[in-house]
């Protein structure tokens, strides 16, 4: 018996900011952020709009889209790295306001990764048959943690919010396998720093990003018995469009078969994967039965992969 996502939602904030908007307050251009990250807009929540409000909805987007009741979830993951506080977690505030009184709830803190950790964690709960239906979350408000005045980190990151259901789902069908990695040594090239801002060494993470996302992404096709040419769909973290296309070329995969958001919504941490895929599911490029492989990397630093023969 596999454990598969039956249902999706997403949330992000109505507020774009365009590579122009960026040239008005630091120095630089939209041809340096187009060319060197994919990245033409992000999105940016209200200073009213918190962490929760947006995993609220994405989440409720999310239980509809799934067919069921915030009753019936037994288990509650949010990953974010911007929670409103450090505590109540997300997941505790969002249970309370979906009235999902069943529910268990806890925060992942894997930072871009933190997604594909709470899909895998999800999948072990589902397969041991502890909780039924679980929701997994991954949302950030990174605006609110970036350096406004820093051009190498202000221009990558947006806000958004992305949910699944995960539960049962017919054989062969599901989160084929899965791969979670983490470096602690590499931990000082992305972290908060003591002025709760993003601090980066880009060029040290795209190198790490470039090698381990390739890796990862080859890594689950095969624990699932699968060569590279059996992959139909490719949703790799929106961090940089370099990066991804690194990913793509070592799965020798065409250009239309990998999901590239990048350029509407910046990059959204532990949001970014879900996102796409609710915008490919919208937009008609994932089928029953495709497989696809998710892939992401993030401050920790930590990895994670996971191979998918969609469908319920
Ligand atoms: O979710 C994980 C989060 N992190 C990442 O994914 C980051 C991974 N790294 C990257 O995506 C890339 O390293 C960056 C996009 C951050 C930077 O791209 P790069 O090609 O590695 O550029 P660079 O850092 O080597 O900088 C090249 C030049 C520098 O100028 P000089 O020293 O050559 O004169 C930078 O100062 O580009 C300059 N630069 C900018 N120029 C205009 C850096 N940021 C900007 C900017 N606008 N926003």
């Amino acid at each position: 018996m596999n454990a598969g996502i039956i249902g999706i939602g997403k949330y992000v904030p109505e507020k774009i900011m365009t590579n122009v908007d960026m040239e008005k307050i630091l120095d630089t251009n939209d041809e340096w952020i187009r060319t060197r990250t994919g990245i033409e807009e992000r999105r940016i929540a209200e200073k009213t709009e918190e962490t929760s409000d947006m995993a609220y909805n994405a989440a409720m987007e999310a239980i509809k889209s799934a067919g069921i009741e915030a009753e019936q979830i037994g288990l509650i993951l949010v990953a974010t790295v911007t929670p409103d506080r450090a505590f109540p977690s997300v997941a505790c505030q969002i249970q309370e306001r979906m009235g999902a009184k069943n529910a268990a709830a806890m925060d992942i803190s894997a930072a871009c990764a933190g997604f594909i950790y709470g899909l895998v964690t999800a999948k072990q709960f589902v397969e041991s048959n502890s909780y039924e239906y679980i929701l997994v979350v991954g949302v950030e408000k990174l605006s609110k943690v970036v350096d406004w005045n820093d051009r190498n980190t202000a221009v990558l990151f947006g806000d958004g919010a992305s949910a699944a259901i995960v539960s049962k789902v017919s054989e062969g069908r599901g989160i084929l396998s899965f791969e979670l990695g983490a470096d602690g040594t590499g931990g000082k090239h992305l972290l908060l720093n003591d002025e709760k801002t993003i601090s980066m060494n880009g060029r040290e993470v795209f190198k790490f990003a470039v090698r381990q996302m390739g890796e990862s992404a080859m890594n689950v096709v095969e624990k699932a018995g699968y060569s590279k040419e059996d992959v139909d769909y490719l949703i790799p973290h929106q961090a940089n469009i370099r990066i991804m296309e690194a990913a793509r070329e070592r799965l020798e995969l065409p250009e239309e078969k990998m999901s590239k958001t990048i350029h509407k919504y910046g990059n959204t941490s532990a949001a970014s994967i879900g996102i796409s895929l609710v915008d490919d599911l919208q937009e008609g490029k994932i089928k029953d039965d495709d497989i696809l492989v998710l892939v992401g990397f993030g401050g920790g630093l930590t990895w994670g992969a996971v191979a998918i023969r969609w469908g319920k």
